[in-house]
């Protein structure tokens, strides 16, 4: 494997335009515009704070017609919790996440064998069994009621081209939202691709011996997101490690980097338990409350970023 190195601008837009377009970009772009609308000041009936949070990771097809593809780590867990946590805090969530990857308000159902849920008395009623009557009802019901007080926008992505497009869409539309809005990038996205056009169409052979390669670097979003895109946003990204002793080595230096407002960093084995918000006001470690048996970390962290964006946009109109 060798990789093209090297990052700009002319990386980034020749990505963009390699990239194969967006099947539904004209609906999805309608889906975001009204949503926005909906909830910003421009709509006159709410004032939200609007956040996009990134969920899941992003593939890389290795054939144009894709059988075969490489994929980044991610069950989606972090990004489903957190956006239960910022509808609860009054926000209103546009959930970019990786197609097949858990699912706001689905975290406490059991996805093997979800079927066993429910039962047929008979031919006309399905029936919720018991042991799980109060996770689905309350499943439901949330879900609803997020989506009725158009809360919870969900736009799915398989692809790292789907992904960076989709953010840059969303990144555009937010614009005029300003500092009310924030960037929450907890996906896992993939730093090496095959360019478009130096991709195979039909599946690679497999009768020819080893398989050599050539991986292109994803130039890195988070410079342009925060210079062109969404320059006002509240931007928050991730450092995921394996290595506990360089995490927040690295988190601090993709901060410095990348001027994100903060960076949430977290060793793979770990990251249900305990996460680091690293920011230019020092590093607060977040966990879950051991007293309370159902705590998960995302509470703790989401209450702690929403204060610091209430903070930023208190300072911002000062
Ligand atoms: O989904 P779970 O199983 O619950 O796990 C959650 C998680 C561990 C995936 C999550 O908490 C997490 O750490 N997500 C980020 C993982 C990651 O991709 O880290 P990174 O070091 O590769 O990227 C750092 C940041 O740069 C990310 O915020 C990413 O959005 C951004 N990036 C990455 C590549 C790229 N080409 N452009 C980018 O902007």
């Amino acid at each position: 494997m060798s990789c093209i190195s090297g990052l700009g601008e002319d990386e980034v837009n020749s990505f963009f335009e390699s990239s194969p377009p967006l099947k539904n970009m004209e609906e999805i772009v309608q889906k975001l515009n009204a949503f926005i609308h909906l909830n910003s000041s421009a709509g006159g009936r709410r004032r939200r704070r609007i956040v996009c949070v990134t969920s899941g990771g992003t593939t890389v097809p290795l054939e144009q017609r894709c059988v075969r593809y490489i994929d980044n780590f991610s069950s989606g867990n972090r990004g489903a919790a957190s956006t239960e946590n910022f509808v609860k805090a009054g926000y209103a969530v546009i959930f970019l996440f990786r197609r097949g990857t858990c699912q706001p308000y689905s975290r406490s159902l059991p996805d093997d064998p979800f079927l066993d849920c429910f039962q047929f008395p008979d031919n006309t009623n399905i029936q919720v069994n018991a042991s799980h009557v109060e996770a689905v009802k309350m499943a439901v019901m949330d879900q609803q009621a997020a989506v009725a007080e158009s809360r919870l926008l969900k736009l799915p992505f398989t692809t790292i081209y789907e992904y960076l497009q989709m953010l840059r869409l969303i990144a555009t539309a937010l614009k005029d939202v300003g500092p009310c809005s924030m960037f929450y990038l907890a996906a896992a996205v993939s730093d090496f691709y095959v360019p478009w056009k130096s991709m195979t169409e039909h599946k690679i052979e497999s009768g020819s011996g080893p398989l050599d390669i050539r991986l292109a670097q994803v130039p890195k979003m988070l410079s342009f997101l925060r210079t062109y895109w969404a320059p006002k946003a509240f931007c928050i990204s991730f450092k995921l490690e394996t290595d506990s002793k360089i995490l927040i080595e690295k988190a601090t230096k993709a901060l410095r980097k990348y001027k994100v407002h903060a960076v949430v960093a977290n060793e793979l084995s770990t990251r249900k338990e305990e996460v680091v918000v690293v920011s230019s006001s020092g590093n607060v470690v977040v966990r879950c409350d051991s007293e309370k048996p159902e705590s998960i970390v995302e509470d703790n962290l989401i209450r702690l970023i929403v204060d610091r964006h209430s903070t930023y946009i208190k300072e911002f109109s000062t």
